[in-house]
């Protein structure tokens, strides 16, 4: 396989910026593209195009496509598709937003930067409600499975498919359920991380049962947590060799298959979501031969 980007299969860093950027109209983004090429690479940014861009460059991507907004019984979830995805990566926020800085800079003016947001890591890679989140990742081999594609076409072999969504949690509201409760919305006991034998048909982790999916639906997640003047919550990142897991699993989330919602609902909604292709790695920078560049 072609080299994929580092940063999808390291392990989850101390610190985050999200950065999301539009294409500014009538303008070309093939010089910024390739000055950023140039720059990532390494497991300190992961880099994903939008649907939009990749057209705006004259090319298809097989599988890339739109967002889809979804609503079920009690939840809404939106699109909030942007043309171009960076995430930094690294232990130090000062070296991360100097980072941020410069490649916003490169950038320009192609692009505008419409959304920006910090993640880290809570504890042993908590999330904000306290429940381990990643413990089911597929690893090693597996892991690569799930989220590289593997083709023959030349510029795709090793790209990945990432979807990307800040949920925003109202943790107040999760506190005022019983520890029961809030152990039967996940799934699993808060105390030990076991799996409930008996949980309700709407607690996640019976909602998302990787292997309960026909094809089965595994996906390697790098969420974290993120809080802000704003509020707080969870950036969901998960990374496939299509957005194909992923879709099922949300249309299951949002009842579409049963009509049962997701019990995360009672407490988190999502505010953004995105897809984005995230090219693979040529040398010493992105391999952007699929789009021209
Ligand atoms: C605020 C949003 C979310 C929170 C707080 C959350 C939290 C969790 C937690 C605590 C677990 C159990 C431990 C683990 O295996 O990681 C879990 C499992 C999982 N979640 Fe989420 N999750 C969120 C959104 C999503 C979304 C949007 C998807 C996919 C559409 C998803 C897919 C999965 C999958 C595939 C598993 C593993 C299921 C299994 O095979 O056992 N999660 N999540």
């Amino acid at each position: 396989m072609t080299a994929y980007q580092p940063g999808i299969l390291a392990p989850v860093p101390a610190h985050s910026r999200y950065l999301e950027f539009g294409l500014v109209p009538n303008s070309d983004p093939a010089p910024a593209l390739k000055a950023l090429a140039s720059r990532a690479g390494g497991e300190d940014i992961v880099v994903g195009l939008g649907q939009a861009l990749v057209r705006a460059l004259g090319k298809t991507v097989g599988g890339l496509r739109p967002f889809p907004a979804m609503a079920g019984p009690g939840c809404a979830v939106p699109s909030t598709q942007a043309d171009l995805w960076l995430w930094l990566r690294g232990a130090d926020r000062g070296h991360i937003a100097g980072r941020a800085r410069g490649l916003a800079q490169l950038l320009q003016p192609a692009f505008r930067r419409d959304r920006q947001t910090d993640g880290f890591k809570f504890g042993r890679g908590l999330d904000l409600s306290g429940y381990e989140d990643g413990t089911e990742n597929p690893e090693g081999k597996a892991a690569i499975e799930a989220a590289f594609l593997r083709t023959a076409e030349a510029g795709l072999d090793g790209s990945s498919f990432v979807a990307v969504q800040q949920w925003a949690h109202d943790l107040d509201r999760f506190e005022t359920l019983a520890q029961a409760e809030r152990d039967n919305v996940i799934g699993r006991r808060l105390d030990d991380n076991e799996e409930l034998g008996d949980a309700p048909a709407s607690a996640h982790v019976k909602r998302t049962a990787q292997e309960s999916f026909n094809p089965e639906a595994f996906l390697l997640r790098r969420s974290m947590p993120w809080a802000e003047a704003g509020g707080e919550g969870l950036m969901f990142v998960a990374f496939g060799h299509s957005f194909d897991a992923f879709e099922a699993q949300l249309s299951r989330m949002s009842g579409q298959e049963d009509g049962i919602t997701d019990a995360l609902f009672r407490f988190t909604r999502p505010l953004t979501g995105s897809y984005f292709w995230c090219p693979p790695v040529a040398g010493r920078g992105l391999d952007l031969g699929a789009v021209g560049i």
